[in-house]
């Protein structure tokens, strides 16, 4: 992905998310992959943004790093102005609880939950008890915390 496919900027005054001269290289030498180069687009909060190319053009590589889940080779990407390579990965797993919401195209649902209790995972004020001991539910539920 270049810049001109994230040439289209928003006019809104809130940034939900931003990337800032992204550069993203899977691999080394050879056989390495420039994924994006050099892309720097923000996105309105409140606004739905469809990010649009062909397979293989780097959309699910700069949707990776702007939610915090891949580090970007050069460049930056912030959420809510916080900016992602300043924290730790304890700070970033709270970040992309608290504030991201991400539909992989796998899915990655935990396989022992049911889809309710996948959905209420990350809720705050919920928390999933499982257990096999006296007492214990025989299948995983949802509760307040
Ligand atoms: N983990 C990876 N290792 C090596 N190359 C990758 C990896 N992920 C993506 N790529 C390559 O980066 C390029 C962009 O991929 P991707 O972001 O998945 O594109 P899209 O989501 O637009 O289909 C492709 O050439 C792809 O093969
Ligand atoms: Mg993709």
């Amino acid at each position: 992905m270049t810049s001109a496919v994230a040439e289209s900027q928003p006019t809104a005054t809130t940034v939900a998310v931003r990337a800032e001269e992204v550069t993203k290289i899977y691999g080394v030498g050879e056989a390495s992959v420039r994924a994006l180069n050099d892309i720097t687009v923000e996105f309105a909060a409140g606004h739905y943004t469809a990010i649009m190319g062909p397979s293989g053009s780097g959309k699910s590589t700069l949707m990776h790093i702007m939610a915090g889940l891949d580090k970007p080779t050069a460049g930056s990407a912030s959420i809510d102005g916080v900016a992602l390579e300043g924290l730790g990965e304890r700070e970033l797993t709270r970040l992309r609880r608290d504030r991201v919401g991400f539909v992989f195209q796998a899915y990655n649902l935990l396989p022992t939950l049911s889809a309710a209790e996948n959905v209420a995972l990350p809720l705050p004020g919920l928390r999933v008890i499982t257990g096999t001991g006296a007492g214990a539910s025989p299948s995983p539920h949802v509760t307040c915390a």
